[in-house]
């Protein structure tokens, strides 16, 4: 080995020496520092600003960057040629130590550059205290103190929107916490991807958020919640969390000066509006008037009560759905077709409700036949096909203490009869049926066929549809027939 070689060798050495000391500096400046704003041990400054905090870790990142560029520059003279020189073993020894060093130095620059970026991007969100861990939002408590500030300071306009996830608590209780928690992290996701300079959003309760707007009118606060609200039920991979147990918002919006004397009272006036939207069949934004308030007083009872009813009737119909090999959960289809239809024929809002709960709960009476029998997947004997047949009655004694409701309670007893008095358990026919399991009937047998079962392939819409007409008037009831197909091709498209 010659002279050039130890020249070569040592100067190596020392620049990655300095190199490795120019990365703990860097690091210790970083990860210290910033991590605890108070660098008086090092830098005795007894407090860092936020800007000081940015210049120490950019002053940090370019003295690396400095140092990496010089060694690179460095080893990369001595890195072997990809032509074969010939001249000797010390340069074939020059060689083999060059580039050993070139790579382990890439390599922990490579490390390096990860962990700063890493850290850095980690900094910015996870550890600013003014952010949910969960969403990334800004947190229920920054939300205050952004409104304290606007109290005194503020003179343009400013709007409140509140968005709160419908049924989140029969989410919870029956797909789980993790489900409910992914859900909440994907509202965030689209919270935060609308977000601007002018607007900001904050998770605000467990499954409520906020989005603060500067300078938007009520008009402009309204379009923006409705368009956030129909983000959400567009969204794929949210609304594929739960089968086909919708995820909705209901919303409510106030404006400053529209509506409020200040800026502090919008959060009660939103959340007003938001209630009301909930009270109004939810999924939907309402803009806050001083009406809602008596509105709210008058209802508040009923709506308790029915709130209970619906709770109840989505957890024994999760329960039922899970129980049953339907593909994607078919209470909850047969209740949308059964309003898409009620919607066609123009019934009340009560009637509607009603129709809802009894959908809901048709085939409830499921829950008493053993699984054997309902998971079957060959052909069904005539002995378990008649233990299948016993679910309305079962149904029926499940409920008969629980629901007054006489159209509740034939969709659950009767959505097994036929229009000619062909069907069971109780051979009623025509209009001894009640319009609402006459609904139901019809919602029901379309989403059977539809569906894949156990023991056969599901058939295509037209096919289905077309058994629908063949059977109108001996099974269903054939002044419903035309308008249940308009309303499921307005639905599903032509
Ligand atoms: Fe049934
Ligand atoms: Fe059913």
């Amino acid at each position: 080995m010659n002279n050039k070689f130890y020249k070569n060798y040592i100067l190596q050495i020392v620049w990655a020496l300095f190199f490795i000391s120019a990365i703990l500096l860097s690091l210790y400046l970083y990860l210290d520092n910033l991590t605890t704003v108070d660098c008086s041990t090092f830098l005795e400054i007894s407090e860092l600003s936020e800007t000081n905090e940015h210049l120490v870790l950019v002053s940090g990142i370019l003295t690396l960057a400095f140092f990496t560029y010089t060694l690179k520059t460095l080893v990369t003279a001595h890195s072997p040629s990809p032509v074969s020189h010939g001249n000797g073993m010390n340069k074939f020894e020059t060689i083999e130590v060059s580039a050993d060093i070139r790579n382990f130095t890439f390599s922990l620059t490579d490390s390096v550059k990860n962990l700063i970026g890493r850290e850095y991007r980690n900094k910015l969100l996870v550890n600013h205290e003014h952010t949910d861990d969960l969403t990334s939002l800004y947190t229920h408590r920054y939300f205050h103190q952004i409104m304290k500030q606007k109290e005194y300071s503020y003179t343009g306009s400013l709007s409140v929107i509140i968005l709160d996830i419908d049924k989140f608590k029969v989410v919870n209780d029956t797909y789980g916490y993790v489900v409910g928690d992914r859900i909440l992290k994907n509202i965030g996701e689209i919270l935060l991807n609308s977000m601007s300079e002018s607007l900001k959003g904050f998770r605000y309760g467990g499954e409520e958020f906020v989005i603060v707007a500067e300078n938007y009118t009520l008009d402009e606060a309204y379009l923006l919640a409705e368009d956030l609200r129909s983000q959400i039920i567009r969204s794929r991979v949210l609304q594929s969390q739960c089968d086909n147990f919708p995820i909705t918002v209901s919303v409510g919006v106030a404006a400053y000066p529209e509506q409020t004397k200040s800026p502090e009272d919008l959060i009660d006036k939103a959340d007003r509006a938001m209630y009301f939207a909930k009270q109004n069949g939810r999924n939907q934004t309402c803009i806050y008037n001083e009406n809602i308030e008596k509105i709210l007083i008058e209802k508040s009872e009923v709506f308790r009560k029915k709130e209970v009813l619906l709770d109840s009737a989505l957890a024994f119909v999760a329960a039922v759905d899970a129980k049953d090999n339907y593909t994607g959960g078919h209470s909850e289809m047969v209740t949308k077709y059964s309003l898409l239809l009620a919607e066609k024929i123009g019934l009340s809002e009560e009637d509607k409700y009603l129709l809802r709960i009894g959908a809901l709960l048709h085939d409830c009476g499921k829950i008493g036949i053993p699984d054997n029998i309902i998971g079957k997947k060959e052909k069904l004997t005539l002995e378990e096909y008649r233990i299948i047949k016993d679910h309305p009655l079962l149904g029926n004694n499940i409920l008969k203490y629980i629901i007054e409701d006489e159209s509740v309670m034939s969709c659950v007893r009767n959505h097994h009869e036929k229009w000619d008095g062909s069907g069971y358990p109780d051979a009623l026919s025509g209009e001894e049926i009640s319009l609402h399991a006459r609904i139901v009937t019809l919602a029901d047998a379309f989403h059977a066929m539809t569906s894949d079962r156990p023991y056969r392939r599901r058939l295509s819409f037209g096919t289905a549809i077309t058994e629908l007409r063949d059977n109108s008037g001996t099974q269903f009831d054939p002044s419903l027939v035309e308008g249940f197909i308009e309303a499921v091709y307005d639905f599903h498209g032509n």
